[in-house]
């Protein structure tokens, strides 16, 4: 049995920071694991300038743990007004990673976003002029479509039209939960990817109501069914280039998730590397890990691949129930469980408090 793998320095293809004392409680955790990570731009207000951006990554980078090497890329959240030039300017001047798609008022911080797509075409012609990734949240936001069929819908209404008109843009599709989403993903041309979270992997939406309702497996999109679980995780271990890591790490303070109207969003940056560890093991598949986490991410994107490698041991660690830094608590992805690796590296975790949380158990 594998007890230890060495992989090449993963890097996280999607990840939410937030600002001020939240960005500052839980960066440190992404850059411990992650050489680089795109950052998602629902902030309050959106990131949709070059100055917005620019001024976010300065924010990250003084939030940084001192010695961190850590690479913030940076993404412009598309508007029904979102400028062609200044996110031609963005992506030339090395600003903007790529643009993040969400449907408007799909998810957290959304109201802004796009309302029909199809207004957008000058900036999706020039997206795919220039080779910038689209990065979609996909579902509908159609009250009438029932929660855990928007992802299905989505591709059906908005996405296979997408790619018909915009046959060589590049886009991810973000945390896929659905076999419909894997099978769209696995049967498009190669300028189709897909980011997958530890939770798509591990949890069905049971999880969500396991003897009472959990808000903190709650997500969007939604877990889906069993048979959907199955079909993710199958594509993660696959060894197909479309498919790479994506955390969707998205913190909420405990307050905000344990509420009447609980906010969307698993925090699972600090223990994300042993969590994906865990499923490719149960696969058969640590050798494919590497490629998922390391490889994969920046061939889609045409980056270099990362210099440097970490280590994960088989080894069983307690995931903390919360973790507090100054008058912040978030529960983490696995919050009380036993995960059986162990990510090793030199430079210390962030400080991790082990404050208890409400549960029913
Ligand atoms: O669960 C989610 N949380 N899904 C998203 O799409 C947004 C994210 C957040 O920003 O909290
Ligand atoms: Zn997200």
């Amino acid at each position: 049995m594998t007890s230890e793998i060495t992989i090449r320095r993963p890097d996280d293809w999607h990840v939410h920071l937030r600002d001020g004392d939240m960005l500052a409680a839980v960066v440190g955790h992404t850059a411990h694991q992650f050489a680089r990570a795109i950052v998602m731009p629902n902030l309050t207000p959106p990131v949709v300038s070059i100055a917005a951006a620019t001024a976010y990554r300065g924010r990250i980078l003084a939030a940084l743990p001192a010695g961190a090497d850590f690479s913030p890329l940076m993404t412009c959240y598309l508007t029904d007004d979102a400028d062609p030039a200044e996110i031609a300017r963005g992506y030339q001047e090395r600003v903007f990673a790529a643009c993040k798609l969400y449907p408007a008022h799909a998810t957290t911080n959304s109201a802004h976003g796009v309302t029909d797509i199809r207004a957008l075409a000058g900036v999706l012609e020039t997206m795919q002029r220039i080779g910038m990734p689209l990065l979609v949240h996909g579902e509908v936001t159609d009250r009438d479509v029932d929660i855990f069929d928007r992802e299905a819908v989505f591709i059906e209404r908005v996405l296979a039209p997408l790619v018909r008109d915009f046959p060589a843009l590049k886009i991810v599709l973000e945390h896929i939960t659905t076999s419909e989403a894997v099978a769209f993903v696995a049967d498009g041309g190669a300028q189709i990817g897909a980011t997958i979270t530890p939770q798509h992997l591990v949890i069905n939406r049971n999880a969500i109501f396991d003897g009472g309702i959990r808000p903190h497996a709650y997500c969007l999109p939604v877990a889906k069914r069993e048979r959907h679980r199955l079909a993710v995780r199958k594509a993660a271990v696959s060894g197909s280039p479309k498919f790479f890591l994506g955390t969707d790490s998205a913190p909420h303070s405990v307050g905000r998730k344990e509420s009447a109207c609980g906010c969307a969003g698993i925090f699972n940056a600090p223990f994300a590397l042993e969590s994906y560890a865990q499923v490719f093991d149960e696969e058969n598949a640590l050798d494919r890990l590497e490629g998922f986490a390391s490889e994969h991410g920046p061939n889609f994107y045409g980056l270099p691949l990362n210099e440097g490698s970490v280590t994960l041991r088989r080894e069983d660690i307690g995931v903390p129930a919360a973790i507090t830094a100054g008058e912040i608590s978030l529960v983490p992805f696995h919050a009380g469980e036993t995960i059986g690796w162990r990510f090793v590296d030199e430079t210390p975790r962030p400080v991790i408090g082990a404050a208890p949380v409400a549960t029913n158990r």
